[in-house]
């Protein structure tokens, strides 16, 4: 009964009337040639069994985490990993709040959480529950994160009301099931991406010092969507709290002075892009000793203008990058000072977003991106999205 190679889809059925639409969704999947390996909550057991499921998958169905057998053939860990595509049908609420908050106790959530591979949500649920304010928190979070979702659909619900929360039809979901198992293009193949990201930290003495605001998630979601893209990323980064994506070689710095250094040294690169929020100014003279307070309330620092790294690499006379693109952080004038940036910075390309709504914590981020032939429009997007979208649009720029 056991398929003989991996499977290249993970199905987790989670609990909910629309279970019993998995098993179509199994049956198109095999229909087409495509082996899949079927996972069931302990809820969904409530709607379909591990039998029906296992006769339309052509395997075994893991249902228990404990299950110790299983552990011994395979462990949860290569199960998760095993196929190229994880899909979750139905996408129960409860299962969606456990993937956005990282919580596993049970062979679904577990496997989630463990799983390297590209994640696919088909959310059925009750409207009222669609529409929660905390399911459209994790709805954001899991997008954030780069899971892909499919439905809901408006309709009437089992429940008898009428809204958003029914699971896609299996041929939609079995749509995106293909679309997401398509190979990706890699515009940036063998290419060599340079990125700045983060704030810088200039100090003022042994424990006080002066920074930018910036979480350096930007930056971040950019090399991770270079390296999908192909390309082989440097990220030259200042302090933040973010793990380093794989695949992309990271050089920790704190000043922009070394951030400069940092920058000139990887060089040359196709692309270099520089996303981080580099301090303008830096103490003239650091104090060796941490500087009191004083009597009069008064502290004097004298500052000195940092080097211009944008700028240094768009005018670089020998090593300049086919494309060199800044970002511009500006509360008001946003396309204006963009503009501005183009010819000042010698970029060719200026992401400009408007920070006077608080982007700096969030997963949302309000771009305009502005190159020679003028501005596209402002569009909301998550900075994952906006890291998508410029990586795209510079794979149709390089040559
Ligand atoms: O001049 P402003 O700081 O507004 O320009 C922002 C752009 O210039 C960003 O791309 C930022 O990374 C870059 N920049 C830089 N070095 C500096 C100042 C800004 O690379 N010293």
């Amino acid at each position: 009964m056991t398929v003989a190679s991996p499977p290249r889809i993970l199905l987790i059925v989670g609990g909910g009337i629309a279970a019993y639409k998995a098993l179509e969704l199994i049956r198109l999947i095999r229909k087409a040639g495509l082996n899949v390996r079927v996972v069931l909550t302990k809820a969904a057991q409530e709607f379909v069994t591990p039998l029906s499921a296992g006769s339309l998958s052509g395997d075994k169905v893991y249902t228990d985490l404990f299950d110790l057998t299983d552990e011994a053939e395979m462990g949860h860990i290569t199960l998760s990993r095993q196929a190229e595509l994880v899909v979750v049908a139905p996408a129960t609420a409860a299962l969606m709040a456990k993937l956005a908050t990282g919580l596993s106790d049970d062979l679904a959530s577990t496997l989630l959480l463990a799983t390297d591979k590209p994640v696919l949500m088909a959310p059925a649920m009750n409207v009222r529950m669609w529409h929660h304010a905390a399911t459209q928190r994790n709805l954001e979070t899991l997008r954030a994160d780069g899971v892909a979702f499919v439905g809901p659909d408006e309709g009437d619900m089992a429940c008898g009301e009428f809204g958003l929360g029914r699971m896609a039809e299996p041929e939609a979901i079995f749509a995106a099931i293909q679309e997401a198992l398509k190979p990706k293009a890699q515009p940036l193949k063998g290419r060599h991406v340079l990125i700045t990201a983060g704030p810088t930290f200039e100090p003022l003495d042994p424990v006080r010092g002066v920074t930018n605001r910036s979480s350096g998630k930007q930056g971040y979601a950019i090399a991770e969507a270079a390296v999908r893209a192909g390309a082989q990323v440097t990220l030259v980064s200042g302090p933040v709290n973010i793990p380093t994506p794989a695949g992309v070689e990271r050089v920790d710095v704190e000043t922009a002075q070394e951030m400069y250094d940092a920058v000139h040294s990887a060089l040359p690169a196709d692309v270099f892009i520089a996303v981080a929020a580099v301090g303008d100014w830096r103490a003239k003279e650091i104090a060796r000793d941490k500087q009191k307070k004083g009597e009069d309330g008064e502290l004097t620092i004298t500052l000195v203008k940092n080097p211009d790294i944008l700028a240094s690499v768009g005018k670089h006379e020998s090593l300049r990058p086919q494309l060199v693109v800044g970002f511009a952080a500006e509360t008001r004038n946003v396309e204006v000072y963009g503009r501005t940036k183009l010819r000042t910075k010698g970029a060719d390309v200026i992401m400009a977003n408007d920070v006077s709504k608080d982007v700096f914590e969030r997963d949302t981020t309000n771009m305009i991106l502005i190159d020679e032939s003028g501005p596209t429009n402002a569009k909301l997007l998550t900075k994952r999205e906006a890291a998508e979208d410029l990586i795209r649009y510079i794979g149709t720029r390089i040559k």
